[in-house]
């Protein structure tokens, strides 16, 4: 546990509810880090694509013709409408734009430009798609719109490093459900980072593994977490705590008594148990609203098993999600109120009110002549 000060607020209401607050922190916060936007396996040939939603951005993320992965704004270089309208599919050879037939390879380049012959200084290589910035780390695809970003290491806090033993790119989808929230995304975040609220709202959680037995890395810039330990004679996080696979092999006996969660900012929260992890992405839809993808990642082996049936982690990880969504709700309507004025934080919200201060941080620099709120000692 860090040390934090015992004034510790949370944040004023409009840095969960306020419209444009929401805007520009979007701005600031998500379009200037790297972005999870899923799995690498989920477009696995060549011409496959997915499209993301960042804020009112579309982002489409394909599989070119070296197996290389690239992203592109969503936009014709024509007059601006949107290429492709699926969440996901395989373009044939190229893309090509519904409205004129502006067609573009995989690699962006425009080579089709129907009409434009004889338009006096029009080169076709002047108009590539718009490319956004991707990375790759263990399987975990991020996109980074920003202007000029650094080396996704940079964000990671060490944690490329760190989880290594999880061998995370040997890891294959069991199943996913995706969920849509009414509550703010820092709001998710702040869900995940704490415990205390387990022995009310995940009864059955805390007979698997202790609410104080967490272990808290101090805030970083890029991650927040820790781990927790498992109780005796519980083996992992299922309806029953028993493992129905093997461990994953990278890890040693010490690592198969905790489950280590980790929020990696701005959107991706990984919980990696002794013998799966499970995986949330967030998308933010709206002030007071969230979309949250999970995955349940599981080794490649335990996958391809003829016998392999993820419901043990999906069950209990699904109930759990459900309550947590829940009085996230509850806690955004609450924000809602004339009533609401910020409450103190406990020291086992250290984590809460790192990430908050992280926030402001950002705030101050985005808009530096804003006054400071009452909670940012
Ligand atoms: S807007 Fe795309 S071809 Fe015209
Ligand atoms: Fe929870």
């Amino acid at each position: 546990m860090s040390e934090q000060s015992s004034q510790a607020m949370s944040l004023p209401a409009r840095y969960y509810t306020d419209p444009d607050y929401y805007r520009t922190e979007l701005e600031w916060f998500f379009f200037g880090r790297w972005i999870h936007a899923g799995r690498a396996d989920e477009v696995p040939n060549r011409g496959d694509y997915v499209l993301r939603e960042v804020g009112e951005e579309s982002v489409i993320l394909v599989r070119g013709e070296r197996g290389e992965l690239s992203a592109f704004y969503n936009v014709c270089r024509h007059r601006g409408t949107r290429l492709c309208e699926s969440a996901s599919g395989r373009f044939a050879s190229t893309i090509a734009c519904p409205y004129h037939a502006w067609t573009y390879q995989l690699d962006g380049c425009l080579v089709g430009a129907p009409h434009m012959d004889g338009v006096a200084g029009f080169r076709a290589e002047d108009y590539p798609l718009h490319r956004v910035a991707v990375a790759v780390w263990d399987g975990h695809v991020f996109l980074n719109l920003g202007e000029d970003p650094g080396p996704l290491a940079e964000q990671l806090d060490g944690l490329d490093q760190r989880l290594r033993p999880w061998g995370m790119d040997q890891l294959r989808l069991g199943r996913r459900i995706v969920y849509d929230i009414a509550a703010n995304w820092k709001l998710l975040i702040h869900n995940y980072s704490e415990c205390l609220h387990c022995p009310a709202v995940h009864p059955a959680l805390q007979k698997l593994s202790h609410y104080l037995s967490s272990e808290n890395d101090p805030a970083g810039l890029g991650s927040l977490g820790g781990r927790m330990r498992l109780r005796p004679g519980i083996d992992t996080l299922s309806l029953d705590g028993r493992r129905r696979r093997a461990c994953l092999p990278g890890l040693g006996p010490d690592d198969c008594r905790y489950v280590y969660y980790y929020a990696v900012l701005p959107n991706l929260l990984l919980s990696l148990h002794p013998d799966y992890v499970m995986v949330h992405t967030l998308w933010p839809r709206g002030v007071d609203r969230t979309e949250i993808v999970c995955e349940w990642l599981f080794h490649a082996e335990a996958v391809a098993a003829a016998d392999f049936d993820p419901e043990d982690a999906v069950a209990f990880w699904d109930m759990t999600n459900r309550q947590d969504w829940h009085v996230c709700e509850q806690m955004q309507l609450g924000l809602r109120s004339r009533a609401y004025r910020p409450g103190p934080y406990s020291l086992r919200e250290d984590l809460l009110h790192g990430f908050d201060r992280l926030i402001l941080e950002h705030e101050r620099r985005a808009l530096p002549n804003r006054p400071e709120p009452p909670c940012s000692s």
